[in-house]
């Protein structure tokens, strides 16, 4: 496995792997690669056999003090194998100058990201479902 921190040099039939498991509505691959192109930091896991990204990581901040991490997702084929922990890891590195990193998980996933230092916390969101795929004028 290799670990990329930019999308230099990455094609967009690399990004083809089948993310976004179970979300009805999911982005389509150019809107997928726009908007990791568009983020303040990635971080990607790429299969060297075939060239794919596996695996990846997303944060968008204001580079003073916040982050949020909106997107993580390693392909099932991919998973168990360390890399969710190495691309969470990279991304804390890099991240490391802020004052604040914010991610929302399912309940089930708070111990995986407590192993990385992270604490629980409560939250409010909302979704527009309808935009799923990515906002009309993105
Ligand atoms: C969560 C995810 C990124 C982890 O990636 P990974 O490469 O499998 O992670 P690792 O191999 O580094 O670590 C696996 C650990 O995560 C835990 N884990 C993964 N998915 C889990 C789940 N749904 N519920 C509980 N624990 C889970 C495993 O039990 C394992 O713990 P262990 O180290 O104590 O054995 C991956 O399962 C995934 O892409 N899931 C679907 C998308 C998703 O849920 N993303 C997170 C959004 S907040």
């Amino acid at each position: 496995m290799t670990f990329r921190e930019s999308l230099e040099g990455i094609e967009i039939d690399q990004l083809s792997g089948a993310f976004f498991e179970g979300w009805p509505n999911p982005p389509s691959t150019p809107t997928f690669l726009k908007l990791l192109e568009q983020s303040y930091a990635v971080e990607l896991a790429i299969d060297e056999e075939t060239g794919n990204v596996v695996g990846f990581i997303q944060a968008i901040s204001d580079g003073v003090l916040s982050a949020y991490i909106p997107l993580l997702e390693v392909l099932p084929e991919y998973q168990g194998k360390g890399i969710g922990t190495d691309l969470i890891k990279r991304m804390f590195n890099r991240l490391g100058d802020l004052y604040m990193i914010d991610l929302l998980c399912d309940n089930e996933l708070q111990e995986f990201y407590e192993k990385q230092g992270m604490q629980k916390a409560s939250g409010m969101v909302i979704r527009h479902y309808q935009n799923q795929a990515g906002a009309v004028n993105s």
